[in-house]
C-alpha cells in the first residue's frame, strides 16, 4: 500500500487518481491529496526524523511525493528564534520567529512549496513548468527549475518590485510581465493551462505544491521540543500557507509526535488587501474579493483561491485575524530588524505589525508561546524603505569630522 490513495475533493470527498487535476467534476469543489495515514504511521517515526538531514524532506512520508523528491536541494529546516529583545519590548516572554527568510535556495518560504511542486511535475513527466506570481513564487519557480534543467513560464504583475524582477530573470525563465494585478495574472494562467502542457505549480498542480507549505508547520512543532505552539500568526495571500500550517500540527497530534493541538491561528493581511481579514472580522463564512492597493505586493491576491478554507482554519482554530496600514508594515520590518537583527519583507512587515496590534487588542495572550511566521526576505523588497530610514551623514575622511558627528 502506498502513502497516498490519491487525491480527493475536499467538499463532496468524490476520490480521484494522483493526477494534475485540481477541481471535482461532480461539485467544482478544490480537490486535495488523501493520504493513507494508517500507513504513514507505520512507515515515519520521531527517531527516523531525527537521524535525517535537516530540510523539509525529513518529513518525506507526509509529502505528496513518490519515493525520493526529485528535487535534491536542501530546503527549508529554517531557524525558530527566540525573540528575546522584542519579547521584552511588548511584554512576551515566549516570541518566537520562524525565519523563512532564510529559506534556500531564493529566501522565501515559496522554495518548499516550489520544491514539492516541480518533484511532483517531474514524476508526472512535464518538462516544462509556470507560475502566476505576486513575486516570490517567481523567483522560486525560476530558480528551481534552473536547478532541475526544466523549462519555466513565469508571468507576474508587471508593476512588481525590482528585486523580484531581477531574482526572476537572472535564472532565464520565460519572464512575462502582464497589465493588471495578481488576480488578472492567475485568470490568464488559469487558460493557458488549458492549452498548454505545462504544469503552474498553483494552478494545475496546486494540490501537491500547497502541501510543501505543511513542512513549515512540521518545524515549528519539532523545534519547539515536539509540541505546537499556543498562537501563530500568518500572513495570508492566497491562504493556503495558513491552511496547511495547522494541517501539520494535526498531523503531528494525529500520528502521536506531539500533544493536543490548541494552536489559535491567525491571519494578517494589509488592509489594501484584506479579504480574508474582513471577512473573519465580519463574521462572514467566506469573503467578498477586492481590488488590492498595497505595497505589501507578495501577499496582494484579492481573490484568494484558498480564502474560504483560510477563514475556516482561523475559526475552527479559535483565533482571529487583522490587518494594518502601509506604514504600518514600513514600521513592522524596522521593529524586527532593531530588535531581532532580522530583515524581512512586507509580508513580514504585516505579520509583526498584526501581532502587536492583536496584543494591543488583547486578542494575544501574552505569556503563550507564540510563533511569528516570517516568509520572505527584506532585501528584495526594499524600495518600501525609501524615505522611511534615517539619511546616513557624509564626511571626509577626517577625525574631526567625525568627532563632530559622534558625540
Ligand atoms: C512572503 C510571502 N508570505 C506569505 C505568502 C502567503 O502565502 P499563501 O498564498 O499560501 O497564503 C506569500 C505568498 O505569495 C508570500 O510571498
Ligand atoms: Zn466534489
Amino acid at each position: 500500500m502506498g502513502l497516498v490513495n490519491g487525491l480527493k475533493c475536499r467538499e463532496c470527498g468524490k476520490p480521484y487518481k494522483a493526477e494534475p487535476k485540481y477541481v471535482c467534476e461532480e461539485c467544482f469543489g478544490p480537490l486535495e491529496v488523501d493520504y493513507n495515514y494508517g500507513e504513514i504511521k507505520k512507515s515515519i517515526t520521531k527517531e527516523k526524523i531525527l537521524s535525517r538531514p535537516p530540510n523539509m524532506w525529513r518529513y518525506k512520508e507526509l509529502l505528496p511525493i513518490e519515493g525520493e523528491p526529485a528535487v535534491k536541494l536542501s530546503v527549508g529546516y529554517t531557524p525558530l528564534v527566540h525573540c528575546k529583545n522584542l519579547g521584552k519590548a511588548w511584554g512576551m516572554p515566549n516570541l518566537y520567529i520562524k525565519n523563512d527568510a532564510v529559506n534556500h535556495p531564493t529566501l522565501s518560504f515559496k522554495d518548499r512549496v516550489v520544491s514539492t511542486a516541480i518533484s511532483k511535475a517531474i514524476e508526472f513527466g512535464y518538462d516544462t513548468v509556470g507560475c502566476a506570481s505576486t513575486g516570490n513564487l517567481a523567483n522560486s519557480v525560476s530558480a528551481i527549475a534552473a536547478h532541475a534543467g526544466l523549462k519555466a513560464v513565469v508571468l507576474v504583475p508587471s508593476d512588481l518590485e525590482a528585486g523580484k524582477i531581477i531574482g526572476t530573470q537572472v535564472y532565464k525563465p520565460k519572464l512575462i510581465k502582464v497589465f493588471g494585478n495578481y488576480d488578472d495574472v492567475n485568470r490568464l494562467c488559469t487558460e493557458i493551462t488549458s492549452k498548454y502542457n505545462i504544469a503552474f505549480v498553483n494552478i494545475n498542480i496546486r494540490v501537491y505544491y500547497g502541501d510543501g507549505s505543511k513542512s513549515y508547520g512540521h518545524e515549528i512543532a519539532e523545534q519547539l521540543g515536539w509540541k505546537a505552539p499556543d498562537q501563530v500568526i500568518v500572513p495570508i495571500a492566497g491562504s493556503s500557507l495558513i491552511t496547511k500550517i495547522y494541517r501539520a500540527f494535526k498531523e503531528f497530534e494525529m500520528l502521536g509526535f506531539i500533544p493536543e493541538v490548541k494552536t489559535r491561528v491567525f491571519g494578517a493581511q494589509a488592509t489594501g488587501c484584506s479579504p480574508v481579514t474582513t471577512a473573519v472580522k465580519e463574521g462572514k463564512k467566506n469573503f467578498k474579493p477586492q481590488k488590492p492597493n498595497t505595497i505589501a505586493r507578495s501577499i496582494a491576491i484579492g481573490n484568494p483561491a484558498d480564502g474560504y478554507y483560510g477563514i475556516k482554519t482561523i475559526n475552527e482554530s479559535g483565533g482571529w485575524a487583522e490587518d494594518v496600514s502601509d506604514q504600518e508594515v514600513v514600521d513592522g520590518i524596522k521593529i524586527l530588524a532593531e530588535h531581532e537583527g532580522i530583515f524581512t519583507e512586507t509580508a513580514g512587515g504585516v505579520t509583526v505589525s498584526v501581532t502587536k496590534k492583536l496584543l494591543d487588542q488583547k486578542r494575544l495572550d501574552p505569556n503563550a508561546v507564540t510563533v511569528m511566521c516570517i516568509t520572505g526576505n527584506g532585501l528584495k523588497t526594499q524600495e518600501v524603505l525609501h524615505g522611511n530610514l534615517e539619511e546616513p551623514p557624509t564626511i571626509h575622511p577626517k577625525l574631526e569630522e567625525f568627532q563632530r558627528i559622534y558625540k
